[in-house]
């Protein structure tokens, strides 16, 4: 063992428990508790994801650790303050809800804080700094929960962010995961195929959302490790509002029985903002559709596809194939 991991480790540590006692159990807590609670975390959910509270104060943590005599240097490199000009420290972390993120093992490694009212001039989320323990290409938001439900279920589920991982936690849905704000990685993916090979991807049904599924298709391309199917989420939702909004069942009931392919979520992206009753959009998506198609190896699985076109846009099901052909051919 490397003792300046183990002592990164119980600095996490402390801080976690530390800033969870400020949000359950003070006075200093009470408006970060009345926020969560209004977003459905529950006593529950807050033991579970260990949330916390870092309070309008610059100098909580940086005061606690100096009653424990924590090393300076061990302080400096935990990424949880800020140096002034002085050298000394002060907190990074004011105002927030605590989110603590865990490595595979269940240890605290950074922190993601979410401001409680989201204004211009500050980020809703800010999360720790890379350090040598935190590599955010490399970490996913509740593996280690998630894992064994990850084996069970076969299949893991990709949200966003961690609320939503949260929201889903708390309907029932407990094999997701999430990664830190940033787009799916080829490390998070190792990790991912260890415990699966069936990867669903749940992000926001909204543009950003649509955008980010597009990568990780883009991503997962050629690639033989894992199959892929994706849930879009109605009227722009993401899994915590929809869970808000429809209950638990109907959000279990999308995540499993609402799966698309990934070129049947591309031929729905690309029909997105495009009049079908107008002639011009109408072959322009028909023209769209048919180079995605091209990228389908199964020749079985491009017909689905055509026969599905053909019926939906009024076209000959021969004219399609014609062309598909056509362009197949162009492209070998
Ligand atoms: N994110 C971030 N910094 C931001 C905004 C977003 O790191 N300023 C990351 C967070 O990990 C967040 C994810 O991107 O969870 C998705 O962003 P968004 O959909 O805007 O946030 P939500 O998860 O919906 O957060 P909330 O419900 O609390 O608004
Ligand atoms: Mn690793
Ligand atoms: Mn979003
Ligand atoms: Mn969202
Ligand atoms: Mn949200």
């Amino acid at each position: 063992v490397d003792p300046k991991r183990e002592k990164l480790f119980a600095l996490y540590s402390d801080a976690t428990v530390l800033y969870h006692h400020i949000l359950v159990n003070t006075d200093t807590g009470e408006a970060a508790l009345a926020y969560a609670t209004q977003r459905n975390l529950n006593t529950t959910l807050l033991d579970t994801f260990q949330i916390g509270f870092a309070p309008q104060q610059r100098d909580l943590l940086i005061t606690f650790f100096k009653e424990k005599q924590t090393d300076f240097q061990l302080l400096r490199q935990s990424g949880l303050f800020i140096e002034n000009d002085d050298g000394t420290l002060r907190d990074r972390f004011v105002g927030r809800l605590m989110f603590p993120i865990r490595d595979e093992q269940g240890r605290v490694i950074a922190f993601s804080g979410r401001i409680l009212q989201v204004a211009e001039n500050q980020p809703k989320y800010l999360n720790s700094p890379e350090t040598d323990l935190f590599n955010k290409r490399d970490v996913l938001f509740n593996f280690d929960l998630a894992k064994s439900e990850i084996r069970k279920a076969k299949r893991v589920i990709l949200f966003e962010g961690f609320m939503d991982v949260i929201a889903a936690f708390q309907a029932g849905v407990k094999n997701g995961v999430a990664s830190m704000g940033t787009s799916l990685t080829n490390e998070q993916l190792y990790h991912l195929r260890r415990a699966t090979d069936q990867l669903v991807v749940c992000y926001d049904g909204d543009a950003p959302g649509m955008k980010a599924t597009n990568r990780v298709i883009e991503l997962l391309k050629d690639d033989q490790r894992f199959n892929l199917s994706i849930v879009t989420l109605p009227e722009q939702l993401d899994p915590d509002e929809y869970v808000k909004k429809y209950g638990s069942e109907q959000f279990q009931n999308e995540v499993t029985n609402s799966l698309e392919t990934a070129p049947a979520f591309r031929l729905h992206f690309l029909k997105q903002n495009r009049n079908l009753d107008n002639e011009q959009d109408k072959i322009a998506y028909i023209n769209d559709a048919l180079q995605e198609l091209v990228l389908v190896p199964s020749a079985v699985e491009r017909d689905v596809y055509l026969n599905q076109l053909s019926e939906e846009l009024h076209v000959s099901y021969t004219a399609l194939v014609q062309q598909l052909q056509q362009l197949l051919k162009k492209t070998t």
